[in-house]
């Protein structure tokens, strides 16, 4: 049974994807700082699971706690979630972002690279994509970032390569990620951020449950199809079963650099995901539309065939899907 470090495996994606794993039959080893989660997260994923591992509340900034933790396991492979993520605040504060992302980085490939443990899935995202330069977005599109956060992947993308060009004994799957949404369907794990969102679907949630007055939509004067954001919104269980197929092909393959859109292939606007949402879960969702947000670009999805010729993965669960169970969660909360 082969054993896998996730860092960040407290976090929105990287507890979704600790469940996939242990459902799949893998061990897990878990390290998070709870500067994005807590706790609850860890009980969540043994109680959902029926499953124990070692958790580890560590910076994975330092290297003396990463050493103890790779003396301590067996780890056959690392999966990277930790980092910070929140692009307004890397705008704001680009030396946090760039030292705590790539700092981290850097530290963790070290002590793979000391403990001889060289198979990497790296959580990236299609940020690194900027404006796009054509749609649907495919792995060789144009790279160019228009935010420290999105640079801060797109720099690590960068030295992963040059580290399989120096030692192509490493596997590395990139994955970059669309818009994840939704929860587990248990209710137990989802998104739950301190504060006000960031992000469309957590702010809706928050809205529909009377936590926040209304939506303000970013611009109504984009040249989509009705005028809104379109983004390709998918389900954080079809993400996260992504990373146990990027996985299983690391362990299959001797050694790869691999780069892999985790999409869905479909684009759906703002008003389109506001009415879904409004649809299935038979609530209201006032909203107001107001200037566009700086850096906001119109659309952006997915050509998925990469990931699904080469992972045998495609996303499943629909917007409806998204919707319930990012309600559900809330509720359940
Ligand atoms: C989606 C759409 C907004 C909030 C970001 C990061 C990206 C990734 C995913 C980490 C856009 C509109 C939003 C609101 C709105 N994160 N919107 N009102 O910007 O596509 O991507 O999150 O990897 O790196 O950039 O996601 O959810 O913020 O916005 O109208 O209150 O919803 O304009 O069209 P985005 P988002």
């Amino acid at each position: 049974m082969k054993t896998i470090f996730i860092t960040g495996g407290a976090g929105y994606i990287g507890s979704h994807t600790a469940v996939e794993l242990l459902e799949s039959g893998y061990k897990i080893i878990v390290a998070d700082n709870f500067y994005n989660s807590n706790i609850n997260s860890i009980e969540n994923i043994k109680k959902i699971t029926g499953k124990d591992f070692n958790f580890y509340e560590i910076d994975i900034c330092n290297k003396a706690e990463l050493q103890k933790v790779f003396k301590d396991n067996e780890i056959d492979a690392v999966i990277h979630f930790a980092g910070y993520k929140a692009v307004g605040e890397s705008v704001a504060n680009p030396l946090m972002y760039y030292r705590n992302n790539i700092d981290s980085t850097l530290s963790l490939l070290e002590v793979m690279q000391e403990f001889d443990c060289k198979k990497l899935v790296f959580s990236s995202s299609a940020t690194v994509y900027g404006e796009p330069e054509k749609l649907p977005l495919d792995e060789n599109c144009r790279l160019m970032t228009t935010n420290p956060y999105g640079s801060t992947k797109l720099y690590i993308e960068g030295i992963l390569k040059d580290l399989y060009t120096s030692n192509n004994e490493w596997g590395i799957s990139i994955l970059r990620y669309f818009n994840p949404v939704g929860a587990h369907k248990s209710g137990l794990i989802g998104e739950s951020p301190n504060g006000i969102p960031n992000n469309l679907m957590p702010y809706i949630v928050k809205v529909a449950n009377k936590e926040i007055s209304h939506l303000n939509i970013f611009g109504n004067d984009y040249s989509t199809k009705d005028g809104t954001g379109v983004r390709d919104y998918i389900h954080v269980i079809d993400l996260a079963k992504g990373h146990v197929k990027s996985l299983d092909k690391l362990f299959r393959d001797e050694s790869c650099l691999d780069v892999f859109n985790l999409g869905t292939g479909n684009g759906y606007s703002v008003l389109e995901l506001v009415n879904t949402f409004i649809k299935v879960n038979n609530v209201e969702i006032p909203y107001q539309i107001v200037e566009r947000r700086p850096g906001d670009i119109a659309e952006c999805y997915a050509d998925p065939s990469n990931a699904k010729e080469n992972l045998k993965w495609k996303a499943e669960l629909s917007l409806e899907d998204m919707c319930k169970d990012a309600w559900h969660y809330i509720k359940k909360n």
